[in-house]
């Protein structure tokens, strides 16, 4: 038996189209918001990272029976295998090793309900292949802590506090008030006292197979779809329990690889008064959570224009292009690496009446 599509990678629009009969709505009901969003972009030449989606269908499934459907794992693994083609990177690999990001996605967005995964593939081996690589310990072992902290929050259920508490104790021996002030080896040293929370807490070690480690993140964001705040969030926004949630797997693109990279969000227009005007906020050499997460003050996104002039003319183009695109004020994430633009997700703004008046 042929079993179900149940992953479509960006650039694979139409099929997922055709399945639903055309219908946008039941494109983002089959891929959810994010997803259905990252291939639009993708499709109509906004740079947006290879990756795919698993569709809520799978999720559904997921749910009725508590393991993945028959065939999801084998297509996840023909969809990877296709963006290690594009990405020309390796997911394991040592030499040029592929990095991705686990991100749910349901239909409507239910913001900070749901889980994310950044940095999945690092592993002591894959961390040492990009150290070769970049010639940036600093940055490899930023984002291997990273990964072990927001692994061991997400997919093992442990207690954020379990690593915050490790870090801030850190920093204050050391005398450090910002995570910046965090040196190479200080970042090492931190992902070797992670690996030991982990241990601690769960009995076992953090899993080095990075297969392991998308299989297990993949079915923690099903999970989410369960818990308990996604539950409530649901409840109070009439949000049906039956839609699930898509899991989006994204090439990762680092904004934390020095003074050229950062990360930002953005209103392409003032969501109170429609007023024309960009709203937003970036971080230079910070990861996407870094901005969201108030551990380091913002810049406000006019300031980029100055700190990376190409990537801001390109971010201004890219977001006209949204809006006129999507007919509305958008909601976007980006992040710069070494200068290049990529944009990580666009979503029509909330805005009130008087805002979509001046639109
Ligand atoms: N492949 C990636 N490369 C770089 N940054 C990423 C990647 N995937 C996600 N991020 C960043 O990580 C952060 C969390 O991602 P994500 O958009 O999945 O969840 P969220 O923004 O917390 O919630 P929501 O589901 O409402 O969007 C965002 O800032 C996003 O831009
Ligand atoms: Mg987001």
């Amino acid at each position: 038996m042929v079993s179900k599509k149940w992953v479509y990678l960006f650039h694979e629009l139409e099929q997922a189209e055709k399945y639903v009969s055309g219908d946008w709505e039941r494109v983002r009901g089959l891929l959810g918001g994010k997803g259905a969003n990252l291939a639009e972009m993708a499709r109509i030449g906004v740079p947006v990272p290879p990756g795919f989606t698993v569709t809520t269908e799978a999720c559904n499934a997921y749910q009725a029976d508590g393991a993945f459907p028959e065939g999801l794992w084998d297509q996840m693994m023909v969809a990877l295998k296709d963006v290690e083609k594009s990405t020309g990177k390796k997911f394991g690999g040592t030499e040029n090793p592929l990095l991705v990001s686990c991100r749910s996605g349901a239909k409507f967005s239910m913001p900070g309900m749901m889980d994310t995964v950044l940095n999945i593939g690092l592993n002591d081996a894959t961390a040492q292949g990009m150290i070769a690589l970049t010639k940036n310990d600093r940055f490899v072992y930023d984002s291997y802590r990273r990964l072990i902290q927001m692994f061991g929050s997400v997919v093992l259920g442990m207690p954020d506090e379990a690593f915050e508490d490790v870090l801030d104790e850190y920093k204050s021996i050391k005398g450090f008030k910002l995570d910046t002030d965090l040196t190479a080896d200080d970042l090492k040293e931190l992902v070797a006292e992670f690996k030991k929370v982990t241990r601690k807490h769960k009995g076992f070690d953090f899993p080095q197979d990075p297969l392991e480690q998308m299989r297990l993140a993949t079915e923690a964001v099903f999970k989410s779809w369960q818990g308990k705040r996604a539950v409530d969030y649901r409840r109070a926004t009439n949000i049906p329990d039956d839609l699930g949630t898509a899991v989006n797997i994204v090439t990762m693109v680092f904004g934390n690889m020095g003074m050229d990279s950062g990360t930002g969000v953005a209103f392409t227009r003032n969501p109170a008064t429609g007023e024309k005007k960009m709203y937003g906020d970036y971080l230079l050499n910070a990861q996407g959570e870094d901005v969201v997460a108030g551990i380091r003050n913002t810049e406000k996104i006019e300031n980029m224009a100055k700190d990376l002039p190409e990537a801001y003319k390109q971010f201004m183009e890219i977001t006209a292009k949204l809006e006129l695109h999507y007919k509305d004020l958008q909601d976007v994430e980006f992040t710069v690496e070494r200068g290049r633009l990529w944009m990580l997700q666009t979503r029509n703004g909330k805005r009130t009446a008087r805002a979509a008046v001046k639109a």
